[in-house]
C-alpha cells in the first residue's frame, strides 16, 4: 500500500518526467485550507510530507477538504520541488512536497484526546492513557527507533562475540535482588505461588554450570519497589554470564560494547573508562554512581572540628559513623538568603538537619572576611586550615553537611549535582566511569548486615578473612556508571561451595533457608561449576540517556505510572470470583493500613 515512507522523501526522489507517481499510506497531521489549496502534513513513522490538492481534481480535493486530523489515508502523487521561497529548513523533507492525484480516506478518527504538537500541555496520565496516540509523535517514534537500534546492535555484538541468547523462566522462583516479588499464584498446587525473577541471575549461573560459556538475553525483570525517573516495576536488562573470564575481561568487553554502541549510533566517542573504587567515589562524591561531569567534591574535615565548641560538627567529627564534610561551589558567593533556604530543604528530603555554609568574602581577612551563621564558633585558627584545605578563593561559598556518614553523602551528594545542573557547570557531555572494589555487605538498621551486590558475588578476600571483618571484606563488584546513572552492575560469582555456604552464614541464612531457597544452586556448585562472573546493564537506562529523555518511561512503549499500574489497561484489576476459587484464594473482607 505505499511505495515511500513520507519522512524519506528527498530532493532525489523529485519525479524527472513530472509523471513517476509515489503512494503514501499515513495520518493526516494537520490540515491547511490556503485560499483554494488544501495542504495535508502526511505523517508515517518516519516523518512527515506536504502533499497538496488542487481544485482541477475534484474529487481527491473533496476529499481532501473533509480530511481531519489522525485520518488514515493514502495518497498517489507526484513528488515536486516545493515552490522557491516556501522550502522549510527544518523538516527532513522541507525541499520537496507532493502533487496529490487520488485520495483515499482508509479509516476516519474522531477528534484525538490532544493535539500531537501540545502533548506538553497535557497530563503524563493522558499521554499514557492514549499512548497510541502519544506514540505517534515523531519523537516518542524516534525513541523506539532508537531502542530498537540499540537491541538489534547488542544482539549482534554479543553474537558476534561468541554469546548465545539463551531464555530464562518468568514463571520461577523468588532470586534475591534486593525488591519485593511480584508473585503468581498456582492453580495447581494449591497455597503455592511462583514468583515472577527480579533478573535471571540464577538461571544465567546454572547455564555457565551448564557449560554454555558465554550467555547473554535481552531480559524482562520484574521488581515490586518505590519507583521513580530511572526506575519501573517491569523492565528489561541485557543480561550478560561468561565462564573463564577474569573481571578485567568482562569489564573490557562489555566497555568496548558501550562504546561501539555510541560511536554506532550517536557519532560520540566515549573514550576510556576510567576505574573508581568504591571508597574514593563515596569519600569525594557521596555516591556509588558519581557524576563526573560536575567538577565539585566533598571534602572530609572531621578532624578540623573534633574540638570546636559547635555540637552539631563537633558530635558527628568524634562519631565513628559521623562524617563531616564541605562542599565548596567556586564563585558561589552571589547566592542569595533565598537560594540557600533552598537548598537547605532540598538537602532535608535526604534527613539532613541544616545546612552550614560560609561565604568567603576576603579569605585574607579571618575576623571580618568570611560571612557565616557559624564562623563564629570556629576558632581563627581552624579557619585558617579549612580554608587552606578547600583552596577556597575570595568570592567562594562553601556549604557543609554534619550528620550520620549515610546521611552527609546523601545530601551533599545530592546537592552537588544539584547545583551542578543549577549553576550549569557540567564540564563535558558524557562521562562514564567503572566504580569497583565494593564492601561485600553493609551494615543494616537491625544491627544485621546485607549483601550490597546480591549474595552470590564473590569476596575478593579469603573466607577466613571475610568472616573476620565482614563490613571490611571487598568484593569482586564492578557497576558502569554514565553521567551519574547506574547503567549496569556485576561481579565475578562464588563458584565454590563452602565459600557460598560461608557467605550465606554470615547472611545468617541458616541450613535450612540455604537448603529450600537456594538448594538447588548450591547442588549445582557440587557439580563442576566454573569459574563464572557477568552483568546486567538496565537497556531502559541506556536508552534513556541516549535520547537525552527525562525519564525510562519515555523510552518505554507501554509503561506503568509513579503507582505502578497501566491506566490505559487499568491494570491490575480485580478478577472474578471463580477465578479466586480456582485458585484457592480468598480475599479479606477489607485490607486497612492497620491489618
Ligand atoms: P542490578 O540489580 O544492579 O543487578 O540490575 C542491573 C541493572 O538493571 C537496571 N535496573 C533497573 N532499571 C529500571 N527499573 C528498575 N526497577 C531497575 N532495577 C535495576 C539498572 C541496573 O544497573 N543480576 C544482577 C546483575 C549481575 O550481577 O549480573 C542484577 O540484576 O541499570
Ligand atoms: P542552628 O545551630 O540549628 O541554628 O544551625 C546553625 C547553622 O548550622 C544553620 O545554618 C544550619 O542550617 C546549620 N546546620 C544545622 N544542623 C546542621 C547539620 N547537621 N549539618 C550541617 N549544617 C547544619
Amino acid at each position: 500500500m505505499r511505495s515511500h515512507y513520507c519522512g524519506e522523501l528527498r530532493a532525489s526522489d523529485i519525479s524527472a518526467d513530472g509523471r513517476q507517481q509515489v503512494i503514501l499510506s499515513g495520518w493526516v497531521h494537520r490540515r491547511r485550507d490556503h485560499g483554494g489549496v488544501i495542504f495535508l502534513d502526511l505523517r508515517d513513522r518516519e516523518g512527515i510530507v506536504q502533499v497538496v490538492f488542487d481544485p482541477d481534481r475534484e474529487q481527491s480535493f473533496t476529499l481532501a477538504d473533509a480530511c481531519r486530523n489522525e485520518f488514515v489515508v493514502q495518497v498517489h502523487g507526484i513528488v515536486r520541488a516545493r515552490p522557491a521561497g516556501t522550502e522549510n529548513a527544518d523538516m527532513p523533507t522541507g525541499e520537496v512536497e507532493v502533487l496529490g492525484q487520488e485520495l483515499v480516506i482508509l479509516n476516519k478518527s474522531d477528534t484525538p484526546p490532544f493535539q500531537l504538537d501540545e502533548h506538553q500541555s497535557v497530563g503524563e496520565d493522558v499521554r499514557l492513557k492514549y499512548r497510541y496516540v502519544d506514540l505517534r509523535r515523531p519523537d516518542m517514534a524516534q525513541k523506539l527507533k532508537l531502542r530498537s537500534k540499540v537491541s538489534t546492535f547488542i544482539r549482534n555484538f554479543l553474537d558476534q562475540n561468541g554469546f548465545l541468547d539463551i531464555e530464562t523462566p518468568i514463571l520461577t522462583r523468588a532470586t534475591p535482588e534486593g525488591a519485593r516479588d511480584y508473585l503468581v499464584p498456582s492453580r495447581t498446587h494449591e497455597g503455592h505461588f511462583f514468583a515472577l525473577p527480579q533478573s535471571p541471575q540464577l538461571f544465567k549461573q546454572l547455564l555457565m554450570v551448564a557449560g554454555m560459556d558465554r550467555y547473554y538475553q535481552i531480559a524482562k525483570c520484574f521488581r515490586d519497589e518505590d519507583l521513580r525517573a530511572d526506575r519501573q516495576p517491569e523492565f528489561t536488562q541485557i543480561d550478560i554470564e561468561t565462564s573463564f573470564m577474569d573481571e578485567d575481561q568482562i569489564m573490557g568487553l562489555t566497555e568496548q560494547m558501550v562504546v561501539e554502541l555510541f560511536r554506532n549510533q550517536l557519532d560520540i566517542d566515549l573514550g576510556e573508562f576510567p576505574r573508581m573504587p568504591y571508597a574514593e567515589a563515596m569519600e569525594k562524591y557521596g555516591s556509588d554512581k558519581p557524576d563526573l561531569r560536575i567538577p565539585l567534591q566533598l571534602v572530609t574535615v572531621g578532624e578540623l572540628m573534633q574540638d570546636v565548641e559547635f555540637k552539631v560538627f563537633s558530635g558527628p567529627a568524634k562519631d565513628p559513623n559521623g562524617r563531616v564534610a564541605a562542599l565548596k561551589v567556586p564563585g558561589g558567593n552571589s547566592m542569595t538568603r533565598k537560594q540557600i533556604d533552598d537548598y537547605t530543604k532540598f538537602v532535608g528530603i535526604y534527613g539532613a538537619r541544616g545546612l552550614a555554609y560560609i561565604k568567603v568574602n576576603n579569605k585574607a581577612d579571618l575576623e571580618e572576611g568570611l560571612q557565616s551563621p557559624i564562623v563564629k564558633f570556629l576558632p581563627l585558627e581552624v579557619r585558617a586550615q579549612l580554608l587552606e584545605r578547600l583552596q577556597a578563593e575570595d568570592g567562594d561559598l562553601i556549604f557543609f553537611g554534619a550528620d550520620s556518614e549515610k546521611i552527609v553523602n546523601e545530601a551533599l551528594g545530592a546537592l552537588r549535582c544539584k547545583i551542578g545542573e543549577d549553576l550549569e557547570l557540567m564540564t563535558c557531555a558524557w562521562a562514564p566511569l567503572w566504580v569497583v572494589d565494593f564492601p561485600m555487605f553493609e551494615a543494616t538498621s537491625d544491627g544485621g548486615i546485607t549483601a550490597i551486590h546480591h549474595p552470590f558475588t564473590a569476596p575478593s578476600c579469603s573466607p577466613e578473612e571475610l568472616a573476620a571483618a565482614p563490613l571490611q571484606g571487598l568484593s569482586r563488584a564492578y557497576d558502569m556508571v554514565l553521567n551519574g546513572t547506574e547503567l549496569g552492575g556485576g561481579s565475578i560469582r562464588i563458584h565454590d561451595q563452602s565459600m557460598q555456604a560461608k557467605v550465606f552464614d554470615l547472611l545468617q541464612i541458616d541450613a535450612d533457608e540455604q537448603q529450600e531457597k537456594f538448594g538447588f544452586l548450591l547442588d549445582a556448585l557440587k557439580f563442576g561449576c566454573p569459574p563464572h562472573g557477568g552483568l546486567a546493564f538496565g537497556l531502559d537506562r541506556l536508552v534513556m540517556l541516549m535520547t537525552d529523555s527525562s525519564s525510562i518511561r519515555e523510552v518505554i512503549a507501554f509503561p506503568k505510572t509513579q503507582s505502578a499500574s497501566c491506566v490505559m489497561t487499568q491494570a491490575p484489576g480485580v478478577v472474578a470470583n471463580k477465578q479466586l476459587r480456582e485458585l484457592n484464594i480468598k480475599l479479606r473482607e477489607k485490607v486497612t493500613d492497620s491489618q
